[in-house]
C-alpha cells in the first residue's frame, strides 16, 4: 500500500511525555512504557480512536489511568493497537516483550557483537514498543534501563543520567532523562561493556560539555580521530551558524552491525564501526575523510534535524538535504574546498543521475512511497544538498545566514516541512522563490543544451542555453526551474574577460551567475574581440547536464587554464570521456589521443601544480560514470575501453610515473592534512598504473610499500595495485600476509574483502563464492554483505555484467536469501539490477529476468516488493 503527502493529518493524539523501563535479558526484553496522552486541538478527528503502531511486538498488558484494560477494550491488529474510547487526557500504561537476540532487520531493539542497541528512524520505535510512530509527534522522554551488571556495566539513553543504582540478583539499573521534546526516531538505547573515553567541549557561551566515547575495548584506540572531529564540528556550527550544543553530554557509540553510516539520535548518536573508528594503521585517507564528514553530519543533526524536525516523512529532505550541506562546508573548510566539491560532484553525476534516471526516480520531496526506508537517497541527501547550495548561491552567505537564523529561531522545537525552510529563506531575504520550490517538486535532473555564436563585426558574443527536464516515472511536461548558472568566458592567453551584459558596461566581473527560469534565453555578452572559450556552470553551481559541443582543443585549453580549480578537473574528465567512448568497439589499434598524453604528462611532472588537484585530475572517469553516460551500455566494452586508455597513458608515461612515486615518498610524520593525502594519493596512482602494465620495476616497489607502510592508505594502496596485476603470486601472498596480519579487525577485514571483490581479477565470480564461504564472512553483519557482494555488483562491473548472466543471477539469489533476515539491506542490494533499462538487450533482458526472479520469491518484503515492481513498471 502506497502512502501520500496529499492525505497527510495532523495526528488525532498527542504524546507530552513518555516513561519507558526497559528489562533487559538473553532471552528478551520486557519494555513497560507509560504515554501521557492528550487530544490534538488541531485534530478535526473528534472521539478518533487511539491507534498506536507496533511491528513484531508481544502485547503483556494495557492500562488506562491505572485500570487494566480487557481485551474487550482495544484491539491489537498486530501492526496498530487501537482503543475505541478514551478520555480527552490519559495516562496509558503498556507492556511488551520483545526478543533483540533474535532481531536481524536491525530496527528496533536489537544485538550486536554482545551488545543492545537501537536504530528507530525511520520507523524502529514500533519494534520496540506501541506508540505513534510518526515524527509530528513529539515527547519528552525518561528511560530507565535494568541490566545484569557484569555483562552490560555500561547503560545509555538520551539526555542526562539522573539516577543509577543496584538491584537484585547482580543488576542494575541507569535513569535517564531528556529535557527536549523529540520524535520517537531520535530514541536511542545502548547496554553493554563497553570502554570509555572522555574529553570536553567549552561552548561560546562558556559551558562545559562532557564529550563520551564508548567502545569495545579492542577498539579502546581508535577513538581519537572521531573525537577530535567532534570538536572541530561543534566550533565550526557555532561560528558558521551560530549554533550551540544544547544538552551536557553528548554521547557517540560504536557498533558493529549497522544497516546505514551513523544515527543523530539526540545526545547519543550511534555509528558504524567503520564510519567512527580510525587509526593510522587501520584506516585509509578515504576512511579518515569519511568519518570527520559523518562525525560532522550527525553533530550538525541536532539542530538541523532534532531541535528543528520533520512534519513527515516527505520532508526527509528537510534536514537530510540541509545537514549534508552544512557537512559538506564543513569538510571544505577543513580540506581543500576545490577537491570537496570534485568529490561531491563525481557521487551526485555518477549515482545520483542514475537514480533520477531509473524507475525509482523520485523528487527531493516524494509525494508518495510504500516503504520509507527505500527512501533515504541519493536524491533525499546529494540532490537536497544541492538544492540548499543553491539558495546558498542566490542568496549569498549573508542572507542565507539570516535565513538559516530564522529558520531556526521560528521553527525550534516543531515539526515543520521543506515549505517552511523556503519560506524562511524568503523572508529573510525579500527574495521570491515561488519558482525555485519545483526543485522540490519535480524529478529528474535537468538538461541544459548550450550553443554559442561570435558575430566579430560586432564584437558580440552570444550564448543559447535551453533546459528541458526529462520525464520520470508519474511526471510529464515539466515546468522550467530556476537554475543558477556561473560561468567565465577565457581569451586567446587563458585570460578571464569581463562579462559586459550591455555594450558600455563598466567594471565588469570576470564571472556571473546568470539565472535561469525560461524553456530557453540567449544572453549577449559585449565588447569581446576574438571567439572565447567558454567556462559553463563553474563549481557545478546547479545538478544538472551540460551538452555543449567542446572541441578536445577547447577542453585541453580550459584543463590548463580555467581559474576554476572545479572546471578545469571537469574539463579534464569530459575529455577522458570523449576519448574513452570513441574507442568502445572500436578495432584494436584505433589510437589514443596523443593529446591525452601530453596533458597527463604535464600533470604528472608539474609539480609546481595544486597536488590535490592533480592527484583527482589524473582518475579517469569511473566505470559508472561512464555507463551513466551511455544509452545501450556494453559495460564489458567500457571497461576494455577505459584499459586501454589507461594501459596506453602507462606505457606512454612510464618513466614520469616512476619519478612521480619516487618524488611523492613520504618524508617525516604521517599527517592527514590536504598535501600529505594528495601525495599519497599521486603515489599510489603512479603505482596502480605501472602495475596494470606489469612494470617490473612497480612491482618491486608496491611490494617494498606493502611491507614497509606504516598506513593503511599505502599499504591498501600497494595491496589493490598489486591485486589488480598479473603478478597472481604477489598478490595471493599479499592478501594472505594481510589477513593474518588483521584477521582480527572487522573494519580492516572489510576493506580486505571489498579490494577482492571490486577487482575484474581477483572478484570473478567463482572468487566472489569464495569469500562468502570465508570465516570471516558473515551475513547478519551489513558490512560484509556490502563489501563482498556490493563490492561486486556495484564496482566490478566487467563481472557482474558478464554476459552469461551469470552475476544477474548471483545478486538475485543473494538479495532473496537476505530479504528475510535484512529486508532494508536486501532491497538496496536490488539498485543495481533496477537500472537494467540502461544495458543494450542483450544485457538488459537477463538483468529483467533476474529481477521478474526476485519479484516471484514467497513472502516478499515490502522494501523489496517496491523497487522491483517499480524498476519493471511502465
Ligand atoms: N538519519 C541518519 C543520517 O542520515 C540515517 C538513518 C537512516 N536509517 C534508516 N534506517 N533508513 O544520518
Ligand atoms: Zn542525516
Amino acid at each position: 500500500q502506497t502512502i501520500y503527502l496529499s492525505e497527510y493529518q495532523v495526528p488525532a493524539y498527542l504524546v507530552d511525555h513518555v516513561d519507558l523501563r526497559f528489562e533487559l535479558f538473553e532471552e528478551g526484553a520486557r519494555v513497560h512504557s507509560t504515554l501521557s496522552v492528550r487530544r490534538n486541538p488541531d485534530s478535526r478527528a473528534a472521539s478518533a480512536p487511539l491507534e498506536l503502531d507496533g511491528d513484531s511486538l508481544r502485547l503483556e498488558s494495557v492500562a488506562l489511568d491505572g485500570a487494566e484494560l480487557s481485551a474487550a477494550d482495544y484491539e491489537d491488529r498486530g501492526d496498530q493497537l487501537v482503543i475505541a474510547s478514551v478520555p480527552e487526557q490519559f495516562e496509558l500504561s503498556v507492556v511488551t516483550w520483545i526478543e533483540p537476540q533474535n532481531n536481524t532487520r536491525l530496527e528496533g531493539l536489537y544485538k550486536s557483537s554482545g551488545m543492545f542497541c537501537t536504530q528507530c528512524e525511520a520507523e524502529g520505535f514500533r519494534c520496540i514498543t506501541f506508540f505513534p510512530d510518526r515524527p509530528d509527534v513529539m515527547a519528552r522522554f525518561r528511560t530507565r534501563i535494568e541490566a545484569d551488571k557484569a555483562s552490560y556495566p555500561v547503560l545509555l539513553s538520551n539526555g542526562n543520567d539522573v539516577d543509577r543504582g543496584e538491584l537484585e540478583g547482580g543488576r542494575h539499573f541507569v535513569t535517564w532523562e531528556d529535557p527536549f521534546p523529540k520524535p520517537c526516531y531520535l530514541f536511542a538505547l545502548v547496554a553493554g561493556d563497553l570502554v570509555e573515553k572522555r574529553d570536553t567541549f567549552r561552548t561560546c557561551s562558556g559551558r562545559d560539555i562532557d564529550l563520551r566515547m564508548y567502545v569495545e575495548p579492542r577498539n579502546a584506540e581508535k577513538c581519537d580521530h572521531a573525537m577530535d572531529s567532534l570538536k572541530r564540528s561543534m566550533s565550526w556550527d557555532e561560528e558558521v551558524y551560530g549554533r550551540e550544543y544544547d544538552l551536557d553530554i553528548f554521547m557517540i557509540v560504536a557498533v558493529d552491525d549497522f544497516n546505514m553510516g551513523a544515527m543523530e539520535n539526540k545526545g547519543l548518536n550511534i555509528f558504524n564501526s567503520s564510519c567512527v573508528l580510525a587509526s593510522q594503521d587501520t584506516a585509509t585517507d578515504a576512511a579518515f575523510q569519511r568519518i570527520e564528514a559523518i562525525v560532522a553530519h550527525e553533530y550538525f543533526h541536532n539542530w538541523s534535524g532534532n531541535r528543528v524536525t520533520c512534519r513527515d516523512w516527505f520532508q526527509l529532505s528537510l534536514k537530510e538535504g540541509f545537514t549534508v550541506f552544512r557537512d559538506s562546508q564543513f569538510s571544505a573548510d577543513m580540506g581543500s574546498p576545490t577537491v570537496k566539491r570534485i568529490e561531491d560532484v563525481t557521487l551526485l553525476r555518477t549515482a545520483q543521475f542514475a537514480e533520477d534516471a531509473g524507475p525509482m526516480a523520485h523528487p527531493v520531496r516524494p509525494a508518495s512511497y510504500m516503504e520509507i526506508s527505500n527512501f533515504y537517497t541519493l536524491t533525499i541527501y546529494e540532490k537536497g544538498a544541492e538544492v540548499v547550495r543553491m539558495i546558498h548561491n542566490l542568496l549569498g552567505p549573508e542572507m542565507f545566514r539570516k535565513g538559516s537564523d530564522l529558520y531556526f529561531e521560528r521553527h525550534d522545537g516543531q515539526a515543520v516541512t521543506t515549505d517552511d525552510f523556503v519560506r524562511a529563506m524568503e523572508d529573510a531575504s525579500g527574495r521570491d522563490l515561488t519558482q525555485f520550490r519545483l526543485w522540490y517538486e519535480q524529478a529528474g535532473t535537468p538538461v541544459l543544451n548550450v550553443s554559442d555564436e561570435f558575430d566579430a563585426e560586432q564584437g558580440v558574443y552570444r550564448l543559447n542555453i535551453a533546459q528541458h527536464i526529462p520525464d520520470t516515472p508519474g511526471q510529464s511536461n515539466k515546468k522550467p526551474q530556476h537554475i543558477p548558472f556561473a560561468l567565465g568566458l577565457l581569451g586567446s592567453r587563458g585570460e578571464p574577460l569581463p562579462l559586459k551584459l550591455e555594450a558600455g558596461e563598466e567594471n565588469a566581473p570576470a564571472e556571473r551567475v546568470l539565472e535561469l527560469t525560461e524553456a530557453s534565453h540567449t544572453f549577449e555578452f559585449h565588447g569581446i574581440g576574438e571567439r572565447p572559450v567558454p567556462s559553463l556552470l563553474r563549481h557545478f553551481s546547479a545538478p544538472v547536464r551540460v551538452n555543449y559541443p567542446w572541441s578536445r582543443e577547447q577542453l585541453l585549453f580550459l584543463m590548463s587554464h580555467d581559474p576554476d580549480g572545479f572546471n578545469r578537473w571537469d574539463a579534464g574528465q569530459r575529455l577522458a570521456v570523449d576519448v574513452i567512448q570513441s574507442l568502445v568497439g572500436a578495432p584494436k589499434d584505433a589510437a589514443v589521443e596523443p593529446r591525452l598524453v601530453t596533458s597527463y604528462r604535464h600533470l604528472i611532472c608539474d609539480s609546481s601544480l595544486d597536488q590535490a588537484l592533480v592527484a583527482k585530475m589524473l582518475q579517469l572517469p569511473s566505470e559508472a560514470y561512464l555507463i551513466e553516460l551511455a544509452d545501450n551500455a556494453d559495460a564489458p566494452a567500457i571497461h576494455r575501453a577505459r584499459e586501454r586508455v589507461l594501459k596506453h597513458l602507462a606505457i606512454s608515461l612510464r618513466d614520469e610515473l616512476v619519478a612521480c612515486y619516487r618524488r611523492n615518498l613520504e618524508s617525516g610524520d604521517y599527517e592527514i592534512t590536504p598535501e600529505a593525502i594528495a601525495r599519497r594519493s599521486l603515489r599510489n596512482t603512479a603505482l596502480a598504473w605501472l602495475l596494470v602494465i606489469n612494470d617490473e620495476e612497480g612491482r618491486e616497489l608496491a611490494v617494498r610499500q606493502f611491507r614497509s607502510a606504516d598506513n593503511m592508505t599505502d599499504r591498501m594502496g600497494a595491496l589493490r595495485a598489486l591485486v589488480n596485476s598479473d603478478y597472481e603470486e604477489d598478490r595471493n601472498l599479499a592478501l594472505e600476509e594481510f589477513y593474518q596480519q588483521f584477521r582480527e579487525d572487522p573494519q580492516v577485514i572489510e576493506q580486505w574483502f571489498s579490494v577482492q571483490a571490486a577487482s575484474d581479477r581477483a572478484g570473478q565470480l567463482p572468487q566472489i563464492h569464495a569469500l562468502l564461504e570465508h570465516p570471516a564472512f558473515d551475513w547478519k553483519n551489513p558490512n560484509k554483505v556490502r563489501s563482498v557482494v556490493g563490492a561486486f555488483a556495484g564496482q566490478n562491473l566487467s563481472a557482474f555484467h558478464n554476459p552469461d548472466g551469470s552475476g544477474y543471477d548471483f545478486l538475485a539469489e543473494q538479495v532473496c536469501r537476505l530479504d528475510d533476515s535484512n529486508p532494508q539491506i536486501a532491497a538496496r542490494l536490488v539498485t543495481p539490477l533496477t537500472r537494467w533499462r540502461k544495458f543494450a538487450p542483450e544485457y538488459s533482458e537477463q538483468m529483467k529476468a533476474a529481477l521478474e526472479r526476485i519479484r516471484d520469491k514467497d513472502g516478499l518484503s515490502r522494501d523489496v516488493y517496491e523497487v522491483v515492481h517499480k524498476s519493471l513498471a511502465g
